[in-house]
């Protein structure tokens, strides 16, 4: 017996224990044959002989399950240690992402007008003649509609050039008063240093009771996003035209290159146009079915922006997926 705890004592692996196992408990192990020596043993000799076989097989047993759960043990850390990473391997540092600088411009924007308790509005990108002219007062073969080269499909349809039509969308869908904005992509057919033919906007629309909306309320506004937008610039509003505006303004700011001196970028003026905006054209509220209210809009060029803010000088390049210029706003 003695050797067989030697055995289990110096096995090196599970399959040895597993031999061992069934050569001392198999129907034909060692157990079994000392089992059936009982035959041959005098009556009174046998108890004590059964007796110690008993105690063997069990610490045997025993020791067969001590062992297999040390094996066991071994054999996971050997596992273990063979599927182990090195963590301390050098890895390339992965790029991290940021927002377009046309993104981050247009959140500063709608930013400005949250904090004005404006809401913001969506369209589809997909509009029908009726949102983008007709309702905005610019009837079929109005001269204004030369102004946007439009990307059409039929029936009708076309790609928004402009953001405008979600001001007829909200009020269509909503009762005054309304302060809304309206941030988004609009498309023309366009392509130069200053222009492609996608590009964003914000919208904005407020309208109230009549009297209640003055130009002296949308001067003020635009003058304080203006400031909010650029630092200490000079602002001015200049007579112009829109068909769903009447009066019309530009609004330019003191040039942000040369401080107003005059310089390439504006023309030698002293000034950028930033802005379009006006009180809402009366044609306008009729073609919603609004009775009664007054009220001020605006329009602007997201990209425009942009470029001012970064002084960045073809617009194109905001488009081309440039990661050198791009990683400079991360
Ligand atoms: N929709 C005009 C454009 O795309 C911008 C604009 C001008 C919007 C004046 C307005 C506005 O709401 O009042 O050029």
């Amino acid at each position: 017996m003695k050797e067989w705890y030697e055995k289990i004592d110096s096995a090196a692996s599970l399959e040895q224990i597993e031999e061992i196992r069934i050569a001392v408990f198999g129907k034909k192990g060692i157990l079994a044959a000392e089992f059936a020596k009982m035959k041959q043993i005098p009556n009174e000799e046998k108890a004590a002989f059964a007796k110690e076989l008993n105690e063997h097989k069990q610490k045997l047993n025993e020791a067969l399950g001590m062992k297999k759960e040390e094996l066991a043990l071994k054999a996971l850390e050997e596992a273990m240690k063979a599927e182990a990473i090195d963590v301390t391997l050098y890895s390339p540092k992965s790029a991290s992402g940021a927002l377009h600088p046309v993104m981050q411009t247009m959140d500063r924007i709608v930013e400005y007008f949250v904090s004005m308790n404006f809401s913001v509005q969506t369209g589809g990108m997909v509009e029908d003649d009726f949102h983008n002219f007709e309702a905005l007062n610019l009837p079929k073969y109005h001269p204004a509609r030369d102004m946007q080269d439009t990307f059409y499909f039929k029936d009708e349809m076309l790609l928004r050039t402009h953001t405008s039509p979600v001001q007829i969308r909200t009020m269509r869908s909503t009762t005054p008063p309304i302060r809304m904005i309206a941030p988004g992509a609009v498309f023309r057919r366009d392509y130069d240093l200053t222009h492609t033919p996608m590009f964003h906007q914000v919208e904005g629309l407020l309208v109230d009771k009549e009297g209640k909306v003055s130009f002296a309320n949308l001067k003020f506004i635009l003058e304080d996003f203006l400031k909010y937008m650029f630092g200490e610039v000079d602002v001015r509003f200049r007579p112009s035209f829109f068909p769903f505006t009447e009066p019309s303004a530009e609004v330019d700011i003191s040039c942000v290159f040369c401080k107003g001196e005059g310089c390439r970028v504006c023309s030698h003026t002293g000034w950028l146009e930033v802005l379009g905006c006006g009180i809402v054209d009366p044609n306008v509220f009729e073609a919603v079915g609004y009775k009664n209210v007054s009220g001020y809009a605006f329009g602007l060029g997201v990209e425009r922006f942009a470029m001012l803010i970064h002084r960045i000088g073809d617009l194109r390049s905001l488009f081309e997926g440039d990661m050198k210029l791009l990683e400079q706003f991360a």
